[in-house]
C-alpha cells in the first residue's frame, strides 16, 4: 500500500463520483413552492409547502420521492394534510426519501436551521448584520428539503418574518405584501411569477441603506433599480448603478434581450465565496464586486465591478430564462455569460484591451490547469463536488469556445442563432448540445466536429511551418495540431479550429488569394481570413504573394491554443511595430520578452552572471519607438512594455526553475529600464498627477502606462525616483496611484525605500483601518512582497486586528495572494510556505469546504517542480489527505492531485 492509499478512507466512505451517463430525468416535478422564512436570533424555522407531481416525462410512475436536504432539523411533515410519521420516511445522508407517493400531492414541512453558525457561506448564513443565502450549486438543500437540481423548476413565493431591526426583507420576484407581525416584527411577501430552479432561490434581511434608479426598457416598460449596501457604503454604490444600466441597455441591443420584472436588485455582501450570484431579480454580490469610489477602488476594481455586474445581470436570459439540465452543462451558462459579459466591456472600453486581459488570464490560469491534475473538458463527465468544476476552464474556456462559434458563424448568423436558442428554450433547462443545435440550425452549419471543444480536454498545440515559393509567387502555410493527454482522455481527435491570419509584406499587410477560395472584399479589405483547421494536418497555400511575408497568426486569439511558428527576432519586431491586429502586436512584443527572459535563463541556469548579458540593440529602439507612438492607445503600450508574468512563465515551463524565472525576469526588467530610463521618465513627469480622476477607458490607460514607468523607474535604485513614488502615494487623489506607489516601496530594496515604505503602510492602515476592501488591498501588497521574510509577515497579519479568518475576502487577500503571487517566496525555506498553506486548509475544511478547496491549486502543480520541492509539496497534500472528516471539495481535489 502506497502512503496515498494508506491515508484514503475505507472505500464505502469514501465520496462517491457522480457521472453525466448516469443522468434520468426527475421521478416528481414541483409546480409552486411556497416558503416561509421565520428568522430568530440564532435560529430560523422554514416553513416549505411544495405542490408536487409526477413527472411526465418519467419512462415509470415514481411512487416515492427522496428530496434532498443536508444540516436541517426537521420538525414536522405532512403529506396532503397528514401528518408523516417515522415509517412513512427515511432519512439519507443528504436526503429525506417518502414512501408511497401518489401521482400528484402536497408536501408541508418545517425545519429548523442556524444560519449565526453556518460557515460555509452556502445556504442562509448571516454575514455581519444581515441574514442573505447563497444557493448556488447545491445549497437550497440546506434551506429545506427539495428536490435540489437545476431540471426542477418551481414558481416561488417566499414570505420573510424578522424583527424590525430588519428594516429590509427580500427575495427573488415582486413584492406582494408586507405588514406588522408579533412582537415587534413584520414580514414581507414575495412572488416570483418566473418558473426557476432552487439555486437561483434568494432571501435577504437586513438593515440596509439604497440607491435607487429607473429604466425604461426597449418596450417601454419601467424597471425600477435598486442597490442594498449597509449604510456606510451608500457612497460607493454609483458606479454599479451606472454599470447595470448600461448592461440592460447592451443586452437590449446586442442580443435582443429585454428585462422581465418591474424590479431589479443587487444586494452587496461582505463574506461570500465568490464574486456574485444571479439569483432571480435579486442579484448577491460580493462586497468587492459592487462597491468602488475613486478614493477607495482602483481602476481594475472598477473594470471588475462594471464586468460582473454585467455578467450577473446578463445570466438573466443565459442563466435564469434558459437554464441548464443539471451541472454537467454549467458552462452552458457560464461560458456563455462569460463571452457576453467580455464582448460588454470591450464595447465599453477598448476591445484590444480587453482581449489582452482575457487572454492573460487563460493562457497563465486556464492553460496551467487544463495541464494539470484538475484538467477537465467545458462539459466534464464525471464529478465528486460540483463546487470544485467552477473553474477557469467552465468559465473563460468555456468563453472561447463560444467566441470561437462566433467567429464561425460571422455576426449574424450568430446573433439568429443565439434569438433561435432563447425562443426555443425559453423556460426549459437544457444542455450545451441544445445550445450548439440552435447555432447550427439557425446558420445552417455543421458543428458536429466542434462539438469536441465540449468533451476533450487539454490546450491543443499548433505546430505552424511556411514555404514561400518566390517564382510561383505562392505562399503556403501547414499547420499541425496535437493535444496532450490529460486524465479522461488519453487520445484526442481534431478539433475544428477558427485560425485568423494575416499576411505582412514590406508595405503593410498584403491582399489574401487562397487558392480555391474567394476573395473577401465584402466584409474587409481582403487582407484578414480565418482559416479553418479540421484535420490534424492543413496546408493553406496563397497566390500572388509577391515578396515573402511574416505571418501573423492566430490574430485576436482566435482559438485557445498553443501556437509554435519559428519567429525570428526581426519577424517579431516587425509584427509588433506594424501588425494591423492590436491583439499580435502585442503578442509579438510578449514573445519578444520571452526571448530575452530565456535566454537571461539559461545563463542563470549555468552559474553566470546577468552582468555578460546584453539587451539587444533592435529589440530596444522597437520598445522605444512603442512608447513614443502617440498613435497607440496608452494601456497597450502599457502591456506591450510589460514583461511576461512569473506565472505565465511558470506555465510555459516543463519544470518551473522558481528562482531562474525571478532573477531573470528581474534582471530584464532592469537592462529595460537602464536603457529607456529617459523616455519612462518623460512619460512619469508629462503625467498630471493633479487632474480629476475619471474611471474612463483614457484615464485608466494613461494611469497604467504612468504607472509602469514609475514602476521601471523604481528599479533604477535612484533616490529622487523613490522620493517621487513616495510623493505619488502622499498625493494621490485615487487608490490606483496610492497602491502603486505603495507596492512600488515596497518591492524596493533600498534601504531609503524600505524605510518609506514602513511609514506608508502604516499611514494607510491608520487612514483606511475601516474600509474593509482597502485593507484587503493593504494586506495584498504585503502578501506580494518579494523580498525575504514574507513568510513571517504573513503569519503575523493573521494576528492583525484587521484580519478575519473566516471572512473569504481576507482569505484571498493573505493567504491566497502569497501563494499565488509569490513565488519566489512562496517556495522558499524548505517548504515553510507548503506547510503554512496546508494549514490553512486544514482549518477551512471544516470552516469553508469551498474556500478550502479553491486555496489547494498551488500545491496541486507539484509535478511541474523540482524533485526536491515535490516532496514537500507532496507531503503536505498526504498530510492534507490523512485529515479525518475531510470534505468532498477538499478530497476530490487533494486525491485528484496525488494520483
Ligand atoms: N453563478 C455565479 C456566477 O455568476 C457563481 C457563483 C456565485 C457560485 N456563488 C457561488 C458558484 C457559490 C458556486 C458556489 O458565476
Ligand atoms: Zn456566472
Amino acid at each position: 500500500m502506497t502512503a496515498v492509499e494508506q491515508s484514503l478512507p475505507a472505500k464505502e466512505q469514501q465520496p462517491k463520483t457522480i457521472y453525466l451517463k448516469d443522468y434520468q430525468v426527475p421521478g416528481y416535478l414541483i409546480k409552486t413552492t411556497d416558503l416561509r422564512f421565520e428568522i430568530y436570533e440564532g435560529e430560523t424555522i422554514v416553513s416549505a409547502m411544495l405542490h408536487l407531481y409526477r413527472n411526465p416525462a418519467a419512462s415509470t410512475p415514481a411512487t416515492q420521492l427522496t428530496l434532498h436536504g443536508a444540516d436541517l432539523e426537521l420538525i414536522s411533515i405532512a403529506l396532503d394534510g397528514k401528518v408523516l410519521t417515522g415509517s412513512d420516511y427515511e432519512f439519507g445522508e443528504e436526503s429525506l426519501t417518502i414512501f408511497n407517493t401518489p401521482a400528484e400531492f402536497k408536501l408541508l414541512s418545517i425545519t429548523k436551521i442556524k444560519p449565526e453558525s453556518n460557515t460555509s457561506l452556502e445556504g442562509l448564513y448571516r454575514s455581519r448584520t444581515m441574514y442573505c443565502t447563497q444557493c448556488e450549486a447545491e445549497g437550497f438543500r440546506k434551506i429545506t428539503y427539495y428536490l435540489d437540481r437545476p431540471d426542477v423548476m418551481s414558481e416561488f413565493t417566499t414570505t420573510v418574518v424578522a424583527d424590525k431591526k430588519y428594516p429590509v426583507l427580500l427575495s427573488n420576484g415582486n413584492l406582494i405584501d408586507q405588514g406588522d407581525a408579533e412582537n415587534n416584527r413584520h414580514y414581507a411577501t414575495w412572488h416570483d411569477p418566473f418558473k426557476k430552479p432552487a439555486y437561483l432561490f434568494a432571501l435577504v434581511a437586513g438593515d440596509l441603506a439604497h440607491i435607487e434608479d429607473k429604466f425604461t426598457t426597449c418596450s417601454k416598460r419601467e424597471v425600477t433599480l435598486k442597490i442594498f449596501v449597509e449604510p456606510k457604503d451608500l457612497d460607493k454604490c454609483d458606479h454599479a448603478m451606472t454599470s447595470l444600466k448600461n448592461s440592460l441597455r447592451w443586452d437590449e441591443e446586442v442580443y435582443g434581450r429585454e428585462y422581465d420584472l418591474n424590479i431589479f436588485m443587487i444586494v452587496a455582501v461582505d463574506d461570500f465565496n465568490m464574486g456574485a450570484m444571479e439569483n432571480k431579480g435579486l442579484n448577491i454580490f460580493n462586497t468587492s464586486c459592487v462597491l468602488a469610489k475613486p478614493e477607495t477602488t482602483t481602476d481594475g476594481g472598477f473594470q471588475r465591478v462594471e464586468g460582473v455586474v454585467a455578467h450577473e445581470y446578463f445570466h438573466n436570459w443565459s442563466g435564469n430564462r434558459v437554464t441548464c439540465r443539471d451541472w454537467f452543462q454549467l458552462s452552458l451558462k457560464e461560458g456563455f455569460t462569460v463571452y457576453r459579459d467580455s464582448e460588454f466591456s470591450a464595447d465599453m472600453g477598448s476591445r484590444t484591451v480587453k482581449r489582452v486581459e482575457d487572454v492573460t488570464l487563460l493562457r497563465t490560469l486556464q492553460f496551467a490547469e487544463d495541464a494539470g491534475p484538475m484538467a477537465h473538458p467545458i462539459r466534464p463527465e464525471s464529478y465528486i463536488e460540483i463546487s470544485n468544476f467552477y473553474t477557469m476552464t467552465i468559465y473563460e474556456k468555456g468563453a472561447e469556445i463560444i467566441r470561437m462559434l462566433a467567429t464561425l458563424l460571422g455576426k449574424e448568423n450568430f446573433r439568429k442563432g443565439t434569438d433561435l436558442y432563447f425562443e426555443r428554450h425559453d423556460g426549459q433547462a437544457v444542455t450545451t448540445e441544445d445550445f450548439v443545435a440552435a447555432l447550427s440550425d439557425a446558420s445552417g452549419r455543421d458543428l458536429t466536429q466542434f462539438k469536441r471543444w465540449y468533451s476533450q480536454a487539454g490546450t491543443p498545440r499548433l505546430q505552424v511551418s511556411d514555404h514561400y515559393d518566390e517564382d510561383a509567387q505562392e505562399y503556403s502555410l501547414t499547420i499541425k495540431q496535437s493535444c496532450p493527454p490529460t486524465p479522461e482522455c488519453q487520445q484526442k481527435l481534431p478539433f475544428h479550429i477558427p485560425v485568423a491570419i494575416g499576411l505582412l509584406g514590406s508595405a503593410g499587410d498584403l491582399p489574401l488569394y487562397l487558392k480555391d477560395a474567394e476573395p473577401d472584399f465584402e466584409t474587409g479589405d481582403n487582407t484578414h481570413k480565418v482559416l479553418e483547421l479540421t484535420a490534424a494536418e492543413q496546408t493553406f497555400v496563397f497566390q500572388r504573394v509577391q515578396e515573402k511575408p511574416v505571418p501573423s497568426l492566430l490574430r485576436g486569439f482566435s482559438a485557445p491554443v498553443k501556437l509554435h511558428y519559428d519567429y525570428s527576432r526581426d519577424d517579431l519586431i516587425v509584427l509588433m511595430s506594424r501588425d494591423s491586429d492590436g491583439f499580435n502586436r502585442w503578442e509579438a512584443s510578449q514573445q519578444l520578452g520571452l526571448q530575452a527572459i530565456h535566454r537571461a535563463m539559461e545563463a542563470y541556469q549555468r552559474g553566470e552572471d546577468f552582468a555578460a548579458l546584453q539587451l539587444d540593440v533592435d529589440l530596444v529602439a522597437a520598445y522605444r519607438s512603442v512608447l513614443q507612438d502617440d498613435s497607440l492607445d496608452k494601456a497597450m503600450v502599457a502591456y506591450m512594455l510589460s514583461l511576461p508574468s512569473e506565472a505565465y512563465l511558470s506555465e510555459l515551463a516543463d519544470l518551473v526553475d522558481v528562482e531562474a524565472i525571478h532573477y531573470s525576469r528581474t534582471a530584464i526588467r532592469k537592462m529595460i529600464a537602464r536603457e529607456l530610463r529617459d523616455d519612462f521618465a518623460r512619460i512619469y513627469r508629462a503625467y498630471d498627477h493633479a487632474q480629476p480622476y475619471a474611471a474612463t477607458a483614457d484615464a485608466i490607460a494613461a494611469r497604467s502606462l504612468k504607472n509602469v514607468a514609475l514602476g521601471y523607474l523604481m528599479v533604477l535604485v535612484d533616490e529622487t525616483v523613490v522620493r517621487a513614488c513616495e510623493q505619488q502615494y502622499r498625493a494621490a487623489n485615487n487608490m490606483t496611484d496610492v497602491i502603486a506607489a505603495l507596492t512600488q516601496l515596497v518591492n524596493a530594496e533600498a534601504p531609503l525605500a524600505q524605510q518609506l515604505a514602513e511609514v506608508a503602510l502604516a499611514d494607510f492602515y491608520q487612514r483606511w483601518q475601516h474600509e474593509s476592501l482597502v485593507v484587503n488591498q493593504w494586506i495584498s501588497v504585503q502578501a506580494t512582497c518579494v523580498l525575504p521574510n514574507t513568510l513571517a509577515k504573513v503569519k503575523t497579519l493573521q494576528t492583525h486586528a484587521a484580519y478575519d479568518g473566516k471572512n473569504p475576502n481576507k482569505i484571498r487577500a493573505l493567504v491566497a495572494s502569497f501563494c499565488n503571487g509569490n513565488a519566489i517566496n512562496f517556495h522558499a525555506d524548505a517548504g515553510a510556505g507548503y506547510q503554512f498553506l496546508a494549514d490553512q486548509i486544514i482549518v477551512l475544511n471544516t470552516q469553508n469546504p469551498q474556500i478550502a478547496s479553491r486555496l489547494l491549486t498551488p500545491l496541486t502543480k507539484w509535478k511541474k517542480y523540482s524533485p526536491d520541492r515535490q516532496r514537500l509539496m507532496k507531503t503536505e497534500l498526504e498530510r492534507i489527505m490523512a485529515t479525518p472528516g475531510l470534505s468532498k471539495d477538499v478530497f476530490e481535489v487533494v486525491s485528484k492531485s496525488l494520483v
